[in-house]
């Protein structure tokens, strides 16, 4: 994001870029613990089904955007309407708040990389090893901080092009081992029925609050409704073709989702008889569920150890994306130079990090709108600021500047052949479902609503 606009060598090299963004913590970690919570198969039917229309064209328009416009998310909407500014602003506040809660949860990842690398990994099967750990002071923030350091250390040197290179290598590794994983654990005893709820859509699962998960689920995992695809669509040559690279980056990104949650929810039903409790644990399930897969595999140690590092990598291509995402708004925003931009974004991911790491501890009696710090965070970048930006957006290439610019942008590389099914979402159903989602999820949060 300097001042010559680069741009990928070709397709390939977009879709992998995308890619990194997109497969994260919130496949790997995120995925399956909302799946757990919110049906098993039903909530992978609604995410499905939202990932082919919300989050085609969602994706479509955003990197349509960018390329046409060849600016990042802030000078972007501003160039299509004035009026529409404000948005590439409220845009650009859901890295900054993201960013500091994903390094907490990245630093767990990197916790538990160390544990098996230590030859401890035999703790971390016990029950009260995850909250005991996430539960005390020092600990959890010094991992935090690790975390933290790693991905400014990264971007402040600018290797993140060894990084992504090295990522190109560790992504096919990761979907190997996950799926060796999975596979394994379909035949601890007890598994399959884990499985059959976790591929079975149950109509008695479905409710608002499933659609209204998967739907935050699907922002956040794809990189969605924070300006970060328009950044990637404005290095985007004109040639390549638009709708079959968002095919890959969505096949790609569900793919990884879905193999983390076959990995996990099984699992989970095989140790703890299918009690629903276990389903609910939330943003602890990976930590507690996996190490019992481990534990029980031969060579668990070494395959745990491996698999938490291919996580970390994981985290880290993403981390390091919405550090550079941040890094830019300010530097474009105040004209700061890159090294102090760094400290002081590094300054502030800590201070707001660290409200996130202690609140699973000695600050979990404060709470906001009933929520812990973390799933606070959380709750109002998936759940409410990005909702609003994909509802004005679609509003803004619905009826303002008109599908057909997309269209066009599109057209002119390639054959659209989902333009039918983008303008239809973008007109009709996205504005709608968006503002019905919106408010369910406030008024829920507020508690003026139950779902
Ligand atoms: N999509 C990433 C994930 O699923 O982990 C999270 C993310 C990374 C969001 C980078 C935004 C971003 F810029």
């Amino acid at each position: 994001m300097e001042k010559l606009r680069s741009s990928f060598t070709g397709k390939l090299g977009f879709v992998l870029a995308a890619a990194g963004s997109a497969v994260g913590l919130g496949n790997i970690w995120r995925f399956p613990y909302l799946a757990a919570q919110y049906g098993g198969g039903m909530f992978l039917l609604v995410y499905i089904i939202l990932a082919v229309t919300f989050g085609f064209a969602l994706m479509i328009a955003e990197i349509a955007i960018g390329r046409k416009t060849g600016l990042s998310a802030i000078g972007a909407y501003k160039k299509l309407d004035k009026r529409f500014s404000f948005l590439g602003y409220i845009a650009a506040l859901v890295p900054i708040i993201i960013l500091p809660y994903y390094s907490v949860i990245g630093g767990w990842v990197t916790k538990y990389l160390f544990v098996y690398l230590t030859g401890n990994s035999s703790a971390a099967v016990s029950d009260n090893y995850f909250t005991g750990f996430i539960g005390s002071v020092s600990e959890p923030i010094i991992w935090f901080l690790a975390f933290v350091g790693l991905t400014f250390l990264i971007v402040l040197f600018g290797v993140e092009k060894g990084i992504e290179k090295v990522s190109k290598i560790i992504m096919p590794v990761l979907v190997v081992l996950s799926v060796a994983i999975a596979i394994y654990g379909l035949t601890i005893p007890g598994a399959f029925e884990g499985f059959l709820y976790y591929i079975t859509p149950n109509i008695e699962h479905f409710s608002a609050k499933t659609v209204v998960a998967a739907m935050g689920q699907l922002f956040y995992s794809m990189s969605l409704a924070m300006g970060i695809m328009i950044t990637y669509g404005s290095y985007m040559k004109k040639d390549v073709n638009v709708e079959s690279s968002v095919h890959q980056i969505e096949i790609f990104d569900t793919g990884i989702a879905f193999f983390a949650g076959l990995m996990i929810i099984p699992a989970v039903f095989a140790f703890s008889g299918g009690d629903q409790a276990a389903l609910n644990a939330g943003p602890g399930l990976m930590f507690v569920t996996l190490p019992k897969v481990f534990a029980s595999m031969p060579a668990g140690n070494i395959i745990g150890g491996l698999f938490f590092l291919l996580v970390l990598f994981a985290a880290l291509t993403s981390s390091i994306s919405l550090a550079e995402t941040v890094i830019s708004i300010f530097r474009d925003k105040l004209g700061w130079n890159r090294i102090f931009t760094c400290i002081v974004v590094l300054i502030g991911c800590i201070v707001l990090g660290l409200p996130s790491s202690l609140g699973n501890g000695i600050w979990s009696n404060i709470k906001i709108i009933g929520m812990d710090f973390l799933t606070f965070f959380d709750f109002i970048s998936n759940n409410v600021i990005m909702p609003i930006v994909a509802l004005l957006t679609s509003i803004l290439v619905g009826y303002i500047i008109k599908p057909k610019v997309i269209i066009e942008e599109i057209e002119s590389s390639s054959k659209f052949k989902g333009k039918k099914l983008f303008s239809v979402v973008i007109k009709y159903i996205a504005p709608v479902c968006l503002f019905i989602i919106l408010i369910t999820s406030v008024l829920s949060a507020f508690g003026l609503m139950k779902i």
